[in-house]
């Protein structure tokens, strides 16, 4: 199949990209380089000169406290720029994957949030992201709205790779505790998207590492299995501030559609090599 990806020079595209390639498929990679999802003419001539049969969207602005300041661009580029490829993929019966977040909600339930529960963002990041699902639903009724979180992969400034280079430079490390969730490792996530272009099951769904666990926690299987041995501090938000409220519970409901994050995380560490 001729998929196009956006975003594909991002953390998500570099795993991804190959992973569609394996499978056999024809893959058209873009960027803002040479397909800025802005430009509504640009966007409209890219997909009806290279007729793709399937878009995978997940080029997005992703900083999520850079967004409580840079409101304006985190919309043009999360809603318009969704927008842009929702209305003609919409109008060409090409079916879309757009890629969304956890960030949707509000953290205040207490049991694992379903595609169906309700949305309530509390940062611009999330709002913005919510705006691009709804325009996505509206404009192309071939959607699958594919919800993922605390995303690790390869090519990319994440987590994994920040509490590593901060353990080979400090005494300890202190991490926030009271924030749970799900990590995901891209090539778990991309794979989990492999299987569900292969039908045509549209809908919303929770595309997340299985189990979960809290930032502290993460940060502790990280340097277990990178035989680190130094002090990790449990410590709460407070501690840390930061310009977006993060949901204290981010934790969602997979259906079984990625394997335990844990098995992916010592995977990731495993084929990181040094
Ligand atoms: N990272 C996470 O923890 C996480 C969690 C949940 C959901 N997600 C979602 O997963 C998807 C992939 O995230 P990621 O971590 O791979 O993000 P990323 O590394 O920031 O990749 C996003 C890509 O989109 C590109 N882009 C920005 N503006 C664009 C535009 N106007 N036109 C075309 N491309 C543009 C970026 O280019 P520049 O770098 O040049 O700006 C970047 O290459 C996003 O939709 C994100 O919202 C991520």
């Amino acid at each position: 199949m001729k998929i196009l990806v956006t975003g594909a020079n991002g953390m998500l595209g570099q795993d991804l990209v190959p992973v569609l390639k394996n499978a056999g498929h024809n893959v058209l990679e873009t960027d803002i380089h040479n397909l800025d999802i802005t430009d509504k003419d640009q966007v409209s001539k890219y997909i009806l000169t290279n007729k793709p049969e399937l878009i995978i969207h997940a080029a997005a602005y992703t900083n999520v406290d850079g967004a409580e300041t840079e409101t304006e661009k985190a919309f043009l580029i999360n809603q318009t720029g969704t927008e842009n490829i929702a209305l003609i993929s919409g109008n060409l019966n090409i079916p879309i994957v757009y890629i969304s977040t956890d960030y949707v909600f509000d953290g205040q339930k207490s049991s694992p949030y379903l595609p169906d529960d309700g949305t309530k963002p509390i940062n611009v990041y999330g709002y913005s992201k919510l705006m691009g699902e709804e325009t996505v639903k509206e404009l192309n009724s071939k959607y699958f709205i594919v919800r993922t979180s605390w995303l690790y992969g390869h090519k990319g400034k994440n987590f994994v790779e920040t509490m590593i280079n901060l353990a080979r430079t400090k005494p300890e490390l202190r991490v926030v505790e009271d924030q749970v969730g799900c990590p995901t490792w891209t090539v778990a996530l991309s794979e989990a998207i492999l299987n569900l272009i292969h039908n045509e099951k549209y809908g919303i769904y929770h595309v997340c590492g299985s189990g979960s666990t809290s930032w502290y926690g993460f940060a502790t299987k990280i340097l277990e299995f990178m035989n680190i041995d130094i002090p990790v501090i449990p410590v709460t938000s407070e501690e840390f501030k930061t310009a977006a409220k993060r949901p204290k519970y981010s934790i969602m409901d997979n259906g079984g559609l990625c394997p335990d994050w844990k098995e992916s995380l010592k995977k990731y560490i495993e084929l990181r090599g040094e």
